[in-house]
């Protein structure tokens, strides 16, 4: 029987990709029927073996990539973890060689507020063949460095790139999407003011280019920013992210 998406075969207008690569294993016909109820989106590509290995290790793994720096994706990881924590069992990995998100847990645990999540350094080596029992697992990446971010790429379920809405950082997003290949993407608005011009148009132009964007995004936030390196008390909007994230990973049950 044919897969009811009528856009199956069309190719993506800017990556050429095809929007959804019809898979024969039902797993993945249902990790696919979640993906587009949920985010309606035909731009997610889906690659058969992540949901095939999901149906057995039940973990999510969401490796969170842009090609630019500042963008918060350190920010973005120790908050979704923070966040789902509070309803399932979360880890951070960093594969940063900077060491960030590893320099952030060191420091809450000096300070006796340690984290309510693990975060472990990682590898290429690591990404690989790094086993888990956490429900989800958040990967930090580098902004450069391709070895580590075909790792990340290759185990992750689904990738989350976070971006600002001026049009330099938007412009990184084009060929950090197009480096994933078949992998599911979403993008997260962040430091995002929503009366700006800039930030109706990156809407604007993300929807125009079929690309899956998160509902909520994250607001620019003097407070957030000093809490780098703190216990995060207050998840600010990353609570709603990790909502959006949660209704996904119930549709791949
Ligand atoms: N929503 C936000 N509003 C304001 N500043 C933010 C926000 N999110 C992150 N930042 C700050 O932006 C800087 C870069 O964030 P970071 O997560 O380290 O980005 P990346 O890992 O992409 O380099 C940090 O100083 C961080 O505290
Ligand atoms: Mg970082």
């Amino acid at each position: 029987m044919p897969l009811p998406y009528p856009d199956a075969s069309s190719p993506h207008r800017h990556t050429g990709m095809p929007y959804i690569r019809p898979h024969g294993n039902p797993a993945v016909r249902l990790y696919v029927d979640a993906v587009i109820r949920q985010y309606g989106n035909p731009v997610i590509r889906i690659d058969g073996k992540p949901s095939i290995r999901k149906a057995v290790s039940m973990t999510l793994i969401v490796s969170i990539q842009n090609s630019k720096g500042g963008v918060a994706k350190t920010t973005t990881a120790m908050y979704l973890a923070a966040a789902l924590e509070k309803n399932y069992s979360a880890e951070v990995w960093d594969a940063d060689p900077q060491g960030t998100a590893t320099e952030w847990a060191e420091i809450c645990a000096e300070l006796e507020t340690p984290l309510p999540f693990q975060v472990h350094a990682a590898n290429v080596a690591t990404l690989r063949k790094r086993r888990t029992t956490a429900d989800v697992v958040l990967i930090d990446t580098p902004p450069g460095s391709p070895d580590i971010l075909n790792a990340a790429t290759e185990r992750a379920d689904v990738v989350v790139i976070p971006t600002l809405a001026g049009a330099i950082e938007l412009a990184r997003v084009w060929p950090t999407l197009d480096a994933l290949g078949s992998k599911p993407a979403i993008v997260l608005l962040t430091k995002v003011n929503r009366r700006t011009l800039s930030y109706r148009a990156a809407r604007r132009v993300l929807e125009e280019e079929d690309v899956a964007v998160f509902d909520a995004d994250i607001k620019s936030s003097e407070v957030l920013a000093s809490q780098a390196n703190a216990y995060p008390k207050k998840l600010f909007q990353y609570g709603d992210v990790a909502l959006e994230l949660m209704d996904l990973m119930k549709g791949t049950e």
